[in-house]
């Protein structure tokens, strides 16, 4: 027997895979298709203080091994989320992660109190890290002191761990890792979309309607998996590595790099399953090796 659970706080995940936020929506959109009880948890697409329609159309475009997507966000606000939304959520035999953005620090507290409120909630993602939010996201965290300051409101206001999903736009992601730990975050996740863009060269018009947009895939792996590791050597928090994850080979780079768990996002636009075959060939390459506890293999990589 290979033991996959993994610990983020005083929460204890059956295995390391996560669904990122944004590509499984509330749940209810990638139930049908997958045993939800089989992966880590899920996390929820972003949602924001009120409603948000999102960016004009087209909003996503396929590029050489990965995607760009420009949603911005669209949401049915906190409310909207709370009323519509958590009531499947809270039913699901997997732990739900919610991801939360907000234009100002003091609106994330206001979001976090209210969510600390409802029954069930495994962590809250704070997305301070969004290339498609002209308001908040990417604003906040390619700045340490603006990082801090959300991920300490939101800590004041929750009993809920806390993880800080930090975008790989920025010159130094350490500087931002270490800011979010003295703030008081419980765990990192990263990476983000990297900004990117695409152009119609017989209209000579971007193709999508944000004109840029966020870019991942398999294209972003390399990228994701070096910030893991520099961050790794930055801080003592627990992190989750999330970028053009596929399979479990992909997956178990990111625990050797020093990733707790991982998130699978637009791999599962290919493959529904592609979280269970993680699951499954995780499990496998254990039993192969003779490792018992795959918490042994985190931060593994020799140098
Ligand atoms: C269509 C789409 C929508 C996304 N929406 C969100 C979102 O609402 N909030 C968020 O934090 N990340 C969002 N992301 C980013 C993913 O969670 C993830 O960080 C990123 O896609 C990299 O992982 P991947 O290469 O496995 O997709 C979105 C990604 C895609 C492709």
């Amino acid at each position: 027997m290979v033991e996959l659970g993994v610990q983020i706080a005083d929460v204890a995940f059956n295995n390391p895979v996560l669904l990122a936020s944004g590509t499984c929506g509330y749940g209810q959109e990638f139930s049908p298709l997958i045993e939800l009880g089989r992966i880590g948890g899920l996390v929820s697409k972003t949602i924001t203080p009120t409603p948000r329609a999102g960016n004009p159309p087209p909003r996503i475009v396929e590029t050489p091994a990965g995607m760009l997507n420009s949603i911005g966000l669209q949401n049915p606000g906190l409310e909207g989320f709370v009323q519509e939304k958590w009531p499947f959520l809270a039913q699901l035999d997997t732990h739900v992660v919610v991801n939360i953005a907000a234009p100002t620090a003091e609106e994330h507290g206001e979001m976090a109190a209210r969510l600390d409120g409802l029954e069930g909630i495994a962590a809250l993602e704070v997305n301070i890290s969004s290339p498609n939010m002209k308001d908040g996201g990417m604003l906040f965290g390619c700045n340490p002191e603006a990082s801090a300051a959300v991920i300490a409101a939101v800590k004041q206001a929750t009993r809920l761990p806390v993880i800080a999903k930090l975008t790989p736009n920025v010159t130094d992601i350490a500087e931002i890792a270490r800011s979010v730990e003295s703030a008081g975050a419980d765990a990192i996740s990263l990476i983000n979309t990297l900004v990117g863009m695409a152009i119609d060269i017989k209209k000579k018009r971007p193709i999508l309607g944000n004109i840029t947009g966020g870019l991942s895939g398999p294209a972003i792996k390399p990228v994701a998996l070096a910030l893991t590791w520099k961050v790794r050597q930055a801080v003592q928090l627990p992190l989750i590595g999330i970028g053009g994850i596929a399979n479990a080979e992909d997956a178990l780079e990111f625990i050797i790099a020093g990733a707790t768990m991982i998130q699978v996002g637009t791999a599962g636009f290919v493959n529904p399953n592609a979280g269970m075959e993680i699951v499954a060939g995780m499990r496998s390459y254990c039993a192969e090796q003779g490792i018992d506890n795959i918490a042994s293999l985190i931060g593994s990589l020799e140098v």
